[in-house]
């Protein structure tokens, strides 16, 4: 693309693991929008000398991903409200006179969920494991799909309860451990980072029934260990977190460029590549 062309990038370290380039690119051909957007890999310590550098020379965006997301919370002079919730900032959009920080994790995972996989939520007995960052991210878009209720589950109880005390006046919100589950639940979110490991928590197939839900936002270029769980127990319907991850970036792209690309065909693509 000419050089002129409005400039993005993904800060992280590493970063050569992005597919932000492959997506963003795939965005912007699709919306015939002329961006160029390359991912950099910036010293740990560096976040805001790199952030400046970035901005003071006309860059118009950043999408921020391990370990800078707190430092880009703290590096925005304004947050959208569910950055604020979500303490941590995954976007970042130059305005006139101020930078912009944006969380857009949750709301990616929620589109996938509606738009692509097309799993109602509204309503629903809905079970997130896990009570780490990257389960903070989606709670406050998770309530705003109104289910009828929300457990987070999670190894450390204490973690559970202290989220479920911070978003409890977005809903029907409650927090237990592994073991104290009770009843099955009709949407379930893996948000442990446990599958890095190829683990999983001890769950009992008790929590399903034959049409629930079951996502992992992990992905992989086969089965995750909780979709094979879900699956071996009965659930017919299981995804990973792909889609999240092309729908976070969909939504940083709206909020750049004001244009809202499709994402089931950059999903597909994608997934080819993995
Ligand atoms: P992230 O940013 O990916 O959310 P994190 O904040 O370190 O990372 O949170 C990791 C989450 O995965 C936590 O909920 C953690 O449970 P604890 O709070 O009890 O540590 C969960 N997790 C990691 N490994 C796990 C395992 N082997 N079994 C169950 N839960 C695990």
């Amino acid at each position: 693309m000419a050089k002129n062309n409005d400039q993005y990038a993904v800060f992280g370290n590493p970063i050569n693991h992005s597919k932000s380039p492959i997506l963003q690119a795939a965005f912007a051909e699709q919306t015939q929008q002329a961006i160029s957007y390359s991912a950099r890999c910036i010293d740990v310590d560096k976040f805001n000398t790199a952030a400046d550098q970035f901005f003071s020379t006309g860059g118009k965006g950043l999408n921020i991903t391990v370990p800078f997301k707190l430092d880009a919370f703290n590096y925005a002079d304004q947050l959208t409200a569910r950055a604020k919730r979500a303490g941590a900032v995954n976007t970042l959009i130059k305005k006139d006179h101020y930078i912009m920080g944006d969380n857009t994790d949750g709301v990616g995972l929620i589109n996938d969920i509606k738009n692509n996989l097309k799993w109602a939520l509204s309503g629903k007995k809905t079970l997130v494991l896990g009570a780490g960052g990257a389960v903070r991210g989606i709670l406050e878009p998770l309530l705003s799909a109104k289910p009828e209720l929300v457990v987070i589950a999670n190894r450390s109880v204490d973690k559970a309860e202290i989220l479920a005390g911070s978003f409890c006046d977005l809903g029907n919100v409650s927090a237990c451990s592994y073991p104290e589950l009770s009843g099955c639940f009709d949407i379930i979110v893996n948000g442990t980072s446990a599958s890095l490991d190829g683990k999983l928590p001890n769950l009992s197939r008790d929590i399903l029934h034959s049409n629930s839900c079951c996502y992992d936002m992990m992905y992989a270029n086969r089965d995750t260990i909780f979709m094979q769980w879900a699956k071996k127990n009965g659930a017919t319907n299981t995804a990973d977190g792909l889609g999240m991850l092309v729908c976070q970036g969909a939504e940083s792209f709206y909020q750049w460029r004001g244009v809202y690309p499709e994402t089931y065909e950059v999903i597909q693509k994608l997934r080819l590549q993995l």
